[in-house]
């Protein structure tokens, strides 16, 4: 459905931005088996889209690119599950809803689409039933839905840390030229945090006085993602995408979350979009994806 459609057809409409872990390091493990993160995170400007429509019965539709994908999820699909639980806050008054998922991301690609779409359905329902959660209260629902959720519902710049709960909006990290490449191999991020070796790593380290795009580049390029290493054994592919967005003059690249998408930072949008351009012509059957990532402050 293109995006006049979506709005016309649903009166309340979310963007799900896609989530770019710019660094991700693995400081430690808790008891329960929860890894202990760094993360410096920001969000694109791609993204799915979610509509939200009262009905005399609750249901849920899918179109985009990867909407099939999830077709055959039945009632286990993040938005579904975000949906029941904000009922259980407001009770009666949580009227039947018909809720659209344009799904433009690639599912299981370490970009948070499946936690931005829970985050969408969170902020959307709210809107359209008409009531809202205390900030802590609505952060805590979100977390019940999976570790990345909690920053998803605020899709801008920041540090989290924790398993992804303890959040700090990072206000000036600017925007970036990227292209999201993926190679459409799904990636079960628990298999990747079972092939850590090391799970004590150093933190993320932020000197003060960062400024401008080399700046936070630099800082960026000194930082890590520590689940690269395992998810490179998993899909041998990340080294190739990663290998492709440095021969298209991408400045940085790296993977996002536990993949397989990775980014590459370019100077301007035109060389990013002309980048992208060129890897669908080298691959096709893969994914590529221009974007600018949002400023801190936006
Ligand atoms: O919270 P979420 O459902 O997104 O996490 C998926 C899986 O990733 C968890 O079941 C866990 O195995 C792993 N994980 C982890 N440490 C984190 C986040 C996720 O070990 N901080």
């Amino acid at each position: 459905m293109p995006e006049a459609g979506l709005a016309e057809a649903f009166g309340v409409t979310e963007e799900a931005r896609a989530k770019i872990n710019l660094a991700l390091h693995v400081t430690g493990q808790r008891a329960d088996g929860y890894h202990l993160l760094d993360m410096l995170v920001t969000f694109a400007d791609c993204g799915d889209r979610l509509g939200f429509l009262p009905a005399q019965v609750d249901a849920f539709t899918l179109s985009g690119r990867f909407g099939e994908m999830l077709a055959g999820e039945g009632g286990t699909n993040l938005v579904l599950r975000a949906r029941d639980l904000l009922r259980e806050q407001f009770g009666a008054l949580a009227f039947p809803v018909h809720i659209h998922l344009q799904k433009n991301l690639p599912v299981a690609s370490g970009i948070g689409g499946g936690s931005a779409d829970a985050a969408a359905t969170l902020r959307g329902l709210m809107r359209l039933w008409g009531m809202s959660l205390p900030v802590e209260a609505l952060a805590s629902l979100a977390l019940k839905l999976g570790a990345d959720v909690p920053m998803c519902l605020e899709s801008r710049p920041l540090i989290a840390r924790g398993i992804g709960e303890e959040i700090e909006a990072v206000a000036d990290l600017p925007a970036f030229a990227m292209v999201l490449a993926n190679p459409l191999k799904g990636v079960a991020t628990p298999e990747v945090f079972r092939r850590l070796t090391t799970k004590n790593n150093a933190a993320l380290s932020l000197a003060t006085g960062v400024s401008g795009s080399a700046g936070w580049l630099a800082v960026i390029d000194a930082a890590r993602n520590d689940l690269e290493p395992p998810a490179r054994q998993l899909v041998p592919e990340i080294a190739v995408i990663s290998e492709m967005l440095q021969t298209r003059g991408a400045l940085l690249t790296r993977m996002s979350g536990s993949g397989a998408t990775c980014f590459g930072i370019f100077a301007n949008m035109a060389e990013a979009q002309e980048a992208a351009a060129a890897l669908h012509g080298e691959r096709p059957d893969w994914y590529f994806q221009a974007t600018e990532t949002v400023s801190g402050g936006m």
